[in-house]
């Protein structure tokens, strides 16, 4: 990401000679994006990052895709997603395409006798229910009920849970995430029309460096094959690094709803975004306060991009009844026009705000449906638009 940030003992310039005090060199690593290209960070390591003793047999954990080339209106049961005891086999992609994978998991212990590396795809996780902290190379973030989670591809990291029951709702991206370009200054400061600031941005703190050897399994992802790749020294052994890559949180709480006197198009609740792939932040707000105002959004085309929404906390204004609960997801696909279920624009004039909180990812190439869509379909969504129903 765009703000620079520096933790632990780096050298005074870059590619010069930095010395453990015993006199032997610190091994530095360039941790660059699209290739030499953009966003950078510079760690410097007490062994050379680059130890393999041996590899496990790999592991294909491609999704199966329970269905394509559909267009109706679907509905999930995210709650419906069974507990796992273990991080990586507690997450089920749900909706999948060539640029993201948006997955559920319901993990229930921390990560003790492995890390893992994501090289497919930058990681956004939300937290829906838990908390606990991210171990990485780069340091550590506590995290709760609410929190983003932005983790680029290749960091290598450690989730440890404070609770057992943990819900997640991630989105793992091919393509880096980044804040949106709009709310960016030329030279990376987030402007003042953005509706967060850098004072919103957690950093990694307190960075541990292990200085030890040993066999440290990294379970590495790479084209949806997991790899076991043994390291002979402890990952976490930076002693310092520098730059603008590197793994962030940042709380929806902190996200300030932009209102206005008419209903407000659905960027203004824009959080982040990559290519073919947008995340919004719906968050409490005051409604439109034009004396005539629909608060209810209008019935829209949305020709271009699959909707997926996941309801976060609340009663979402545009639904009523229809099996939609906390921990649901649906997915309307551009193709359909979709609007707020009947008598729902009715009963939004007047009322003067929101307790919704949501998370929706639009996709700009269509979604199909993977094994935790078959999971937790909730039947008969896509007819909840006729009256009566
Ligand atoms: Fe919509």
């Amino acid at each position: 990401m765009p703000h620079y940030t520096s933790l632990g003992s780096i050298p005074h310039k870059r590619h010069t000679q930095f010395r453990k005090p015993n006199g032997e060199l610190y091994s530095e690593q360039l941790f660059s994006t699209e290739g030499f290209s953009n966003d950078y960070s510079l760690l410097y390591h007490f062994h050379p990052p680059t130890q393999i003793i041996k590899t496990d047999t790999p592991v294909n954990v491609a999704p199966t895709i329970a269905e394509e080339k559909m267009l109706q209106h679907r509905s999930f049961e995210g709650f419906n997603i069974q507990p796992k005891k273990d991080f990586l086999q507690s997450r089920k992609p749900v909706l999948v395409n060539n640029d993201c994978h948006i997955v559920l998991a319901a993990p229930q212990e921390s990560m003790k006798d492995y890390f893992y590396k994501n090289a497919d795809a930058d990681e956004m996780i939300f937290i829906h229910e838990g908390s606990g902290k991210l171990h990485t190379q780069y340091g550590t973030l506590a995290f709760a009920y609410g929190d983003y989670l932005v983790i680029p591809r290749g960091t290598i990291y450690q989730i440890h849970f404070t609770t057992d029951k943990n819900r997640l709702f991630i989105v793992e991206s091919f393509s880096p995430i980044r804040y949106p370009k709009r709310y960016m200054s030329k030279y990376g400061q987030l402007l003042e029309h953005a509706p967060f600031c850098e004072r919103d941005i957690r950093t990694p703190k307190d960075l541990k460096t292990f200085d030890e050897a040993g066999d440290f399994v990294i379970q590495t992802k790479k084209k949806s094959v997991l790899y076991g790749l043994h390291y002979a020294h402890h990952p976490f052994d930076v002693m310092g690094w520098d730059g603008c890559c590197y793994p962030f949180a940042f709380s929806i709480h902190d996200f300030e709803p932009i209102t206005g006197r008419v209903h407000q198009p659905p960027p203004v609740h824009q959080t982040f975004e990559a290519p073919g792939v947008v995340v919004c932040s719906f968050v409490p707000r005051l409604y439109d306060y034009h004396p005539e105002a629909i608060p209810a959004p209008y019935n829209h085309a949305n020709v271009d991009s699959d909707e997926v929404l996941f309801y976060v906390k609340g009663n979402f204004m545009s639904r009523k009844g229809s099996g939609i609960e906390r921990g649901s997801i649906s997915l309307h696909p551009a193709g359909h026009t979709h609007g707020p279920q009947p008598g729902s624009v009715e009963a939004s004039i007047g009322k003067g705000g929101t307790e919704e909180l949501a998370v929706m990812i639009d996709t700009f190439r269509p979604l199909d449906l993977g094994p935790g869509a078959r999971d937790s379909e909730e039947d008969g969504y896509a007819w909840t638009w006729l009256a009566g129903r």
